[in-house]
């Protein structure tokens, strides 16, 4: 599996691996800074080939902060990995994450984070969000990095096969595109329509972020509240019906 590097927004790295099994890319995001922070772990059995992407943009073993959305192997099946790797990395959650899943999963204790709460890593302000269900999971959240105006969006704006690090190009008509092919895959129903969904969208779209970090597929530079009230208005349409 080729792992590509690249700085898509002021000190933030994508570790893009693509998956021939799955058709997709997992795509995991570092933020270069005094207590390094990278967003999803990758499987497992990605482990290797993430570390070797980290190690091109600094010494793995420096490590302070592992966040991810919500637990899943793509988002965290290789904390425990990390955590040998870094000694002093901590994995950061939702209350609901740490109680429900890390307390019991990772090898060294968790930190919850509140909603809104702000992790300042040195220069980048990290404020965290809590948003059940959005993408899915009860204990899903997101980190909206303030000082590079750039969302960690997980599986949002997903894409699949394995296009460029960084596009212009409009990504809600792709994210669309996947959501209305997703509905009859084996892997449909992902994503619930809850009472809360759109009012978490337009949060995220109210950050008034410039780049939208995708877990799966490119990245996004651009109006990413556009891009954001443009999504909700697809997941309201698609998803949302009777
Ligand atoms: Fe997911
Ligand atoms: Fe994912």
């Amino acid at each position: 599996m080729a792992t590509t590097v690249t700085e898509i927004a002021a000190d933030i790295y994508r570790i893009s691996t693509f998956a021939p099994d799955f058709g997709i890319q997992f795509n995991q995001f570092l933020v270069k800074d005094d207590e390094p922070f990278l967003m999803h772990t990758g499987f497992r059995k990605m482990f290797a080939a993430t570390r070797d992407g980290v190690a091109r943009v600094l010494d793995p073993a420096r490590l302070r902060w592992i966040g991810f959305s919500h637990f899943e192997a793509d988002e965290c099946g290789a904390l425990n990995e990390w955590l040998a790797t870094a000694p002093r990395a901590q994995a950061v959650s939702t209350v609901v994450g740490v109680t429900v899943s890390l307390n019991d999963f990772a090898a060294r204790p968790p930190r919850a984070l509140a909603d809104d709460e702000v992790l300042q890593t040195g220069r980048h302000r990290l404020r965290f969000l809590a948003t059940p269900h959005v993408p899915h999971g009860w204990d899903a959240g997101l980190f909206f990095d303030e000082t590079a105006r750039t969302l960690l969006c997980s599986d949002l704006f997903f894409q699949p096969g394995d296009p460029p690090p960084l596009t212009q190009a409009d990504l809600v008509g792709p994210a669309r595109d996947a959501i209305v092919a997703g509905k009859s895959s084996p892997l449909a129903k992902d994503m619930p329509y809850t009472p809360y969904t759109d009012a978490t969208l337009q949060r995220l779209a109210d950050l008034q972020p410039l780049t939208l970090a995708a877990m799966h597929g490119s990245s996004f530079s651009g109006d990413g509240t556009g891009a954001l009230r443009g999504l909700a208005g697809v997941i309201r349409e698609v998803l949302g019906g009777p």
